[in-house]
């Protein structure tokens, strides 16, 4: 059954959450609500004056705890069936655009695309065709290498055999991944372990087995040194029409992940040049994280396109550039131009991000991974000491305080779902 938004935050009944005729804001559904960036979406749009619904399949999603959000929907998994069932929610609540969050998402909703236009439901991500460049890990690299962006040297193996040729070829240390992040399967999507890495022949066969996807086996790379840099975007059918960069000072995963601590940053022309001639390439349409890796003598290494948008996206909006807001109203049919230029030097921390960066590196460095890891005493010291000046905290904000305390339940839970 779905579920009215319970938090500690008011509690909203039906009579005051009215159907779409009679409600006089355009009311949007924001999926994956789990994720930091649902709630920036949440915040970004309700502060806009947008009517904003949740849905995630958790049961007290971060984005749902802020005040914004006034009713929220537990899916019942990541199938085309559980999202009929939301579809028919959104519809019955009269919700005009819904916005899928992560690739899955993306996916699910694209698949039913015309189910949910009969509704009235625009659906806030392009079709697959076109996310479907980005989503391939092998896909993107080759169009990355046509259009002149520069890849880490690459193969693509077709079997065992060729994977270890192809190791041979980029040499050791080499980086092993999936071609897809997400693959349908009949009971949702199957997890991609993330990049895999291999010092020696010894090292790849298990490596590649945990990545291999039927016919599809993993692409082999060399390990690039350098920094990982990533370039924010919002498109209009191949055009950028805002930019937005960070530096990253520390990953959740001490060995390449998603951020846990960022200071926005000018988008650099020698990241922004190759990012935008990629996005070109695509037509890509919609939000898009172009990530790199930079030594700052060989140009900088194209690593993948997430295109969707990013754990790190309250960052942008602190800063000046509200993506979400923009790409909605994009959704609803205007053309838009972001303000140019944003704030240099603000400093976000995600701090269960931070968390879970403590227990890996508690938990030691992954095999085979060939740079320096953190130690326990600098786990502690990133943990607990003092931060960088002016950081804020994503979650924090005076005047919308409960997502604060839903990052804990949630978080909590989630370990907790792990140890059991
Ligand atoms: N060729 C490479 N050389 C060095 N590091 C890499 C390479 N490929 C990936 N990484 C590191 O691993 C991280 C995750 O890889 P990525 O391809 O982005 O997969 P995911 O889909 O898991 O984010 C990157 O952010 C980067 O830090
Ligand atoms: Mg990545």
């Amino acid at each position: 059954m779905p579920t009215l938004i319970s938090r500690p935050a008011p509690e909203l009944d039906r009579a005051r959450l009215p159907g779409g005729t009679a409600s006089r804001r355009a009311r949007v559904l924001v999926l994956d609500g789990q994720t930091t960036q649902a709630l920036a979406c949440v915040r970004s749009l309700g502060r806009a004056g947008y009517d904003v619904l949740v849905a995630s399949d958790c049961r007290w999603p971060l984005g749902a705890w802020s005040r914004h959000s006034r009713a929220r929907f537990r899916v019942k998994g990541e199938t085309v069936a559980a999202f009929a069932e939301l579809r028919a929610w959104a519809r019955r609540l009269g919700v005009s655009v819904v916005l899928p969050l992560t690739e899955r998402s993306c996916l699910l909703c694209d698949t039913e695309r015309a189910a949910w236009t009969e509704v009235g439901i625009t659906v806030g991500c392009a079709p697959t065709d076109v996310l479907m460049q980005a989503f391939d890990k092998g896909r993107v690299i080759a169009r990355a290498e046509a259009c002149g962006v520069s890849v880490p040297p690459t193969q693509f193996p077709d079997s065992l055999a060729a994977c270890h040729a192809a190791a041979e070829v980029v040499g050791f240390p080499c980086v092993v991944k999936a071609r897809r992040s997400n693959v349908p399967t009949e009971m949702g999507f199957s997890r991609d372990p993330g990049p895999g890495y291999a010092a020696s022949h010894a090292e790849l066969d298990q490596t590649v087995q945990a990545r291999r996807q039927g016919e599809h086996w993993p692409i082999i790379q060399s390990w690039v040194a350098g920094q990982g840099k990533g370039v924010f975007a919002l498109c209009d059918h191949g055009r950028v029409v805002a930019w937005f960069a960070h530096e990253r000072l520390r990953d959740v995963q001490p060995s390449g992940s998603g951020s846990s601590l960022r200071r926005s940053a000018p988008t650099e022309a020698r990241l922004r040049a190759p990012a935008e001639r990629l996005l070109a390439a695509l037509e890509w349409h919609g939000p898009a994280m172009v990530e790199f890796r930079d030594d700052d003598v060989h140009p900088p290494w194209l690593i993948e396109v997430n295109g969707r948008f990013w754990g790190s996206l309250a960052l942008a909006i602190a800063a000046g550039v509200d993506f979400p807001l923009l790409w909605m109203r994009m959704l609803e049919g205007e053309t838009v131009t972001a303000a140019p230029g944003y704030r240099d030097g603000v400093v976000v921390r995600w701090l269960w991000g931070d968390v879970k960066r403590f227990l890996h590196i508690l938990r030691g460095r992954p095999p085979g991974y060939p740079a320096p890891y953190p130690g326990r005493a600098q786990a502690v010291r990133e943990l607990f000491g003092p931060q960088p000046a002016g950081t804020r905290i994503e979650t924090w904000d005076r005047h919308d305080p409960w997502p604060a305390v839903g990052e804990w339940v949630q978080g909590l839970r989630e370990l907790a779902a792990r140890i059991t």
